[in-house]
């Protein structure tokens, strides 16, 4: 299948990616420091990262993968001073409400990864809404939110405990907070950093991995264009030995 074709400037271009790139994750990083190099407080870079946020989904669906996963506020992220977090916050908010209105446009199924209830009871319904109302679209969007991968592994791991279910790969899939999606296969993160972060620990088992040294908020689709490439030219063994 051609995956690439020759743009206008005779560069390969990736215009479609096929079942080999199911799922992409983003660990969206550098907002901070693109907020720092212009002089500005931090809550600006995620202002920008949210916008970002938005084109870099349109463009992953565009360019047909179909599931999109994005690390977008971790447990351990409660712990940044008042004002930045209210700010995620409350982007997160406008996005919600957003979302919900742009949903027969947009035609996304999304899905919360992480423990709602540590939100407002208004902003956890609503993400529940949001849930139940897109569940018939096939282009998934997992907003991890208030997500810790331990945490929900542990918690996978005590649901199995407490309903007698047999504790197997499979089951423990199944109460993850991804359940019912295939694992990434491209895990990307921004801004120079090289770690996962306590992100999809046990769905990143195989998963690809790509960093960029670009900041999150400068994110382009010419950048996921790099990323899908790379992965393209890599060649998963899943501990196998299958030659090239
Ligand atoms: C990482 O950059 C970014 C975050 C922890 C927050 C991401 C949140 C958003 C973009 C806001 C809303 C999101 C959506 C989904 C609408 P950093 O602050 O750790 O950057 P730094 O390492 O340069 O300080």
């Amino acid at each position: 299948m051609a995956l690439f074709d020759k743009n206008r400037s005779g560069s390969s271009e990736p215009v479609r990616v096929d079942e080999r790139l199911t799922h992409i994750a983003f660990i969206l990083d550098g907002n901070g420091r693109w907020a720092k190099k212009r002089g500005l407080p931090r809550e600006f870079g995620h202002t920008e990262g949210a916008k970002t946020f938005k084109r870099i989904v349109r463009y992953c669906g565009d360019i047909g993968i179909k599931v999109v996963t994005v690390y977008a506020f971790s447990t351990e992220n409660w712990s940044r001073p008042k004002k930045e977090v209210d700010r995620i916050i409350s982007l997160l908010d406008e996005y919600i409400t957003g979302a919900e209105d742009e949903l027969e446009e947009n035609k996304i199924r999304y899905t919360f990864l992480g423990d709602k209830s540590v939100f407002s009871a208004e902003m956890a319904e609503r993400m529940r809404r949001l849930e139940d109302v897109s569940s018939k679209y096939e282009l998934r969007l997992n907003i991890a939110l208030n997500y810790g991968s331990r945490a929900e592994i542990v918690h996978a791991a005590a649901e199995l405990a407490s309903s007698g279910e047999q504790i197997t790969e499979q089951s423990l899939s199944e109460h993850m907070y991804t359940a019912g999606c295939p694992d990434p296969d491209l895990i990307v993160r921004t801004a120079n950093e090289r770690r996962l972060s306590n992100f999809l620990l046990w769905q990143a088992a195989y998963s690809e991995l790509y960093f960029t040294p670009t900041l999150w908020p400068d994110m382009q689709p010419a950048d996921v264009d790099l990323a899908v490439r790379d992965f393209y030219a890599r060649e998963r063994r899943y501990g196998g030995v299958t030659g090239k």
